[in-house]
């Protein structure tokens, strides 16, 4: 037996890629936000969506510089994960009160990575579409960095946890399968 799912919690069936932190910049205001809404959209060129809410800073600072950063945290830092997806940047400095260290990106001018993330994908952005309360950015990944001794062609998740958010609760995959 099945029960019917609201439509306003359906997403959270397939809502289990792995927890993002989106940083951006644009002239003298840095931000990070919390995303759990990203999703592989092509292999050639790669590309990726993000999907942020309208009110956001993160979605006016991703308009007007055209680029942003894909952070990638793992379980070890899910405190500040949080934080920066409660707090906005209007009101606060997160990379500040989070403890969390901003370093130059290898390619893009105005984003920031994040020191204490384990890998991060620098994009441009290449298309902006509006749906409902969220705006879709499609960013095309111009460069990507992960640590050496965690990142092997895939993660290496003996060594580390990636972040997944159901909603409220937060999970983390315990076991690795080898299919090919
Ligand atoms: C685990 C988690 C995941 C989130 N995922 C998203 C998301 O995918 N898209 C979004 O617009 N907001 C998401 N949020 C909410 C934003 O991170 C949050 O509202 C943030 O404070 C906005 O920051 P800003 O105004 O500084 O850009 C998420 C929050 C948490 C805690």
């Amino acid at each position: 037996m099945k029960i019917e799912v609201p439509k306003d919690r359906s997403l959270r069936l397939i809502n289990s890629g792995n927890v993002v932190m989106v940083t951006s910049a644009y002239k003298d205001a840095a931000n990070i936000i919390t995303v759990t809404w990203q999703v592989p959209l092509s292999h050639k060129p790669p590309l990726v969506g993000i999907s942020l809410a309208n009110q956001h800073l993160s979605t006016e600072l991703i308009k007007k510089s055209e680029e942003f950063v894909i952070n990638v945290p793992d379980f070890s830092i899910l405190d500040k994960v949080v934080h920066c997806g409660r707090v906005s940047g209007r009101d606060a400095d997160k990379f500040t009160q989070a403890g969390l260290t901003p370093l130059r990106a290898d390619k893009l001018m105005k984003a920031h990575v994040i020191l204490e993330c384990i890998g991060y994908l620098e994009c441009y952005v290449r298309d902006v579409r509006s749906f409902g309360d969220h705006t879709l950015f499609v960013g095309e990944v111009i460069y990507a960095k992960a640590e050496e001794e965690l990142f092997k062609d895939v993660w290496n998740i003996e060594k580390i946890k990636l972040i997944y958010h159901l909603g409220g609760v937060f999970f983390t995959g315990s076991e690795s399968i080898i299919t090919r």
